[in-house]
């Protein structure tokens, strides 16, 4: 394609539950190119360009606050290292995984892979490391290897279900904002593959160094304790569970209450005391059940194929991941 000539793109569609319309606006927004696009002119060899992504920053980004998450569909990104290549087109500071749960490698440049827990886990919805201060502002995943059964991740917007919770269960949601929410998660003693939280302190906090460790860990909770067996228990401070998107002046679901009530669970930890209100006071399990019938509600759940990449406004939406049969390999690239 000679130089200066636009890649064009169309929108394309794709029935429920792949993709959902709310108040007139489809979620996700799907875009494929119109055309073959060459290679050269996608990807650029050095690593220093990515010229469609550069000429449309501005109106991606828009569509992204707009939709709240976007679906690149038929790009040319044919493996790993393409992929960097075009994230790292959109400038954005990439952000290092430091204080999430989730066992993650490292794969080339920023990107690493996506949650290693075990297929048949169920990941619950979450908005990325909302359970530490610097959480990313987007989110990239992309699909190397697609499953072939089950494997999505599915996406939510997360003003939907405060508003649906509103509808629901209004003193709860009101307690909620009231008290905040609290989280309480023990640590392994080394990475543990076996849980989707197994991550342990050196590879959470970047050392195995104990001191050190325990000075990174204050920066990001409250407290912390460490157990006998050299587990570490970290207790955050109390944090809001809804919050306002500035941007809009909407207030978003952002929390990992159901995250933790469903996920956090291995030989360490247990969801009623991982997540809790401000005070201390437990989650009611009913409500609970409610929360999660909203989210599967309101989800949309497309299938991957191989070189998709979807780019999530980790402050809009939430994610999950299905369970699946191997193989299946998603990776992830996160961003300030
Ligand atoms: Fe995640």
């Amino acid at each position: 394609m000679p130089e200066g000539q636009k890649c064009s793109v169309k929108e394309i569609t794709l029935p429920e539950p792949e993709q959902k319309k709310f108040d007139g606006t489809v979620f996700p927004l799907i875009l494929s190119p119109n055309d073959e696009i060459e290679n050269q002119f996608f990807i650029d060899s050095t690593g220093k360009a990515l010229s469609w992504v550069q000429n449309e920053l501005s109106n991606i980004e828009a569509q992204l606050l707009k939709h709240g998450a976007i679906l690149f569909r038929g790009f040319p990104i044919t493996c790993p290292s393409d992929f960097d290549i075009f994230v790292k087109a959109f400038n954005y500071e990439a952000l290092p995984y430091v204080g999430g749960a989730a066992p993650r490698t490292l794969v080339v440049g920023n990107v690493f892979t996506s949650n290693e827990a075990p297929p048949d886990t169920l990941i619950p919805f979450h908005h990325e490391m909302a359970q530490v201060p610097n959480f990313p502002n987007v989110l990239f995943f992309y699909c190397d290897v697609a499953p072939t059964e089950g494997g999505q991740t599915p996406l939510v917007l997360s003003n939907l279900v405060y508003q649906r919770m509103v509808q629901l269960n209004p003193s709860f949601v009101n307690t909620l904002k009231e008290k905040g929410v609290k989280y309480t998660r023990v640590l392994p003693n080394g990475d543990d593959p076996t849980s989707p939280i197994g991550r342990g302190w050196q590879s959470t906090y970047g050392t195995s160094n104990k001191e050190e460790a325990e000075k990174k860990a204050l920066e990001l909770v409250g407290s912390i304790e460490w157990l006998d067996d050299g587990c570490l228990k970290t207790i955050t401070r109390v944090l809001p569970a809804i919050r306002e998107d500035t941007r809009t002046g909407k207030e978003m679901w952002f929390n990992s209450v159901i995250a933790v009530y469903r996920g956090w669970k291995d030989t360490r930890n247990s969801p009623e005391k991982s997540i809790t209100f401000g005070d201390g006071s437990p989650m009611d399990p009913k409500t609970m059940d409610v929360l999660e019938n909203v989210l599967n509600e309101l989800a949309i759940d497309f299938r991957w194929k191989k070189g998709d990449v979807v780019m999530v406004d980790n402050r809009q939406a939430l994610h999950g991941r299905r369970s699946f049969v191997p193989p299946r390999r998603i990776l992830a690239a996160l961003c300030k």
